[in-house]
């Protein structure tokens, strides 16, 4: 069955890697963040502070635990996280080391008083992505959704001829999918960038579109590639009039499904190349956090020019978010019948497909129904 749409809050998005933060605010307080409806806790723990997620939900009276404090546990297990409520603390592992109603050490622990860990924590590029969940070996239906273990690079991020600039993390009332279909996408250019970076000419280049079958990412990934003309303002080639203002660009776009978004400008004809990553945290039904970093090889590491650069992008962000704020249903299509697709869409078509078989192959996997146990040790 064609899968309907993607919200914010679709069950498949448990399987996927996404930012949750940038890696700077979590440091000696725990922090709350929203993935797919669900408040979570970060917070760096045990002796070498390893970042460690769990659901906000302290399993003792389900106070949000992220109210709580890292606190120092002195016996060998470094910094653990202390619930503000009756003061149970939680090592790196989830396990509970103290409840202090039960006077010292661990002893009278209740084997099911800890904490149930994210499927996968990581920190890339300066931003920390969660996992919710990932298949059980063996489960049925879990092959094809194996490759998702992967978290995506941005290989730019790792050369010394480019430059790094972090935008704002934007908050939006926007669906991820329709933000990620709105990056991707190139016919809205002339329309709702005139006023920074939109060409004159309307017409889409024809773009190739490819679709990965194979490497650490199986199926999950596409590549889209075209060329178009634009309006080169920042060369000052133009101003001294060796370059014409109208310029050619080779617009490459790396896609990670569900919303890892990396797209690369080649310039052409005045040389330089630019990259915007563009990664979207779906934090509930009618939310989402944008978490964008530019790198470039075209400003002389001049910390200046790459904040102006930066600025730049946030003006671009907010036209679209002009668009995307305005949207009602807060959701990416998926049945290739509800829109009208040209050929102009072929990079946003197959995001839809891309994201259709996520939601196909994660529907084959459900979790065991669970019992009611009243348990008091
Ligand atoms: S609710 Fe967290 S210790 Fe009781
Ligand atoms: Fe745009």
């Amino acid at each position: 069955m064609v899968p309907l749409e993607l919200a914010n809050t679709h069950p498949a998005l448990r399987y996927c890697w996404h930012p949750v933060a940038r890696s700077t605010d979590v440091a000696e307080r725990p922090v709350r963040v929203l993935l797919l409806g669900e408040p979570w806790v970060l917070a760096r723990l045990g002796e070498a502070g390893q970042l460690a997620a769990f659901p906000d939900r302290c399993p003792h009276r389900m106070a949000p635990l992220s109210i709580g404090s890292i606190v120092g546990a002195g016996d060998g297990a470094g910094q653990v996280l202390r619930c503000a409520y009756h003061g149970w603390c939680f090592g790196v592992d989830g396990r509970c080391v103290e409840i202090p109603a039960l006077g010292p050490g661990s002893a009278h622990v209740p084997p099911k008083a800890r904490l149930r860990a994210a499927a996968g924590v990581a920190e890339r590029h300066g931003m920390v992505f969660l996992r919710l969940a990932a298949p059980e070996p063996g489960q049925a239906g879990a092959g094809a959704l194996g490759s998702l273990a992967e978290l995506p690079d941005v290989a730019e991020a790792h050369d010394p001829a480019f430059m790094a600039g972090d935008l704002p993390v934007l908050q939006a009332r926007a669906s991820a999918g329709l933000l990620a279909d709105n990056f991707l996408d190139m016919a809205h250019f002339p329309f709702v960038h005139a006023a920074t970076f939109g060409a004159e000419e309307p017409e889409v280049a024809p773009m190739t579109v490819e679709r990965a079958t194979s490497g650490p990412f199986g199926r999950w990934s596409y590549t889209s590639v075209s060329e178009h003309a634009f309006l080169n303002r920042e060369d000052p080639g133009v101003a001294a009039g060796v370059r014409p203002l109208e310029q050619r660009r080779r617009v490459t776009y790396r896609v990670h499904a569900p919303f890892h978004l990396v797209l690369r400008l080649d310039f052409l004809d005045s040389g330089g190349t630019n990259v915007i990553g563009f990664f979207l945290q779906p934090e509930t039904e009618r939310s989402s956090r944008i978490f964008s970093t530019i790198w470039r090889d075209d400003v002389d590491h001049d910390p200046e020019r790459m904040r102006s650069a930066v600025e730049f992008e946030v003006k671009v962000v907010e036209e679209d978010l002009a668009v995307q704020e305005a949207y009602d249903v807060l959701a990416l299509p998926l049945d290739p019948t509800a829109e009208v697709h040209t050929r102009a869409d072929r990079t946003t078509l197959e995001l839809r497909r891309m994201l259709a078989e996520l939601v196909e192959a994660a529907a084959a996997l459900t979790g065991p129904a669970r019992r009611l146990e009243w348990d008091a040790r």
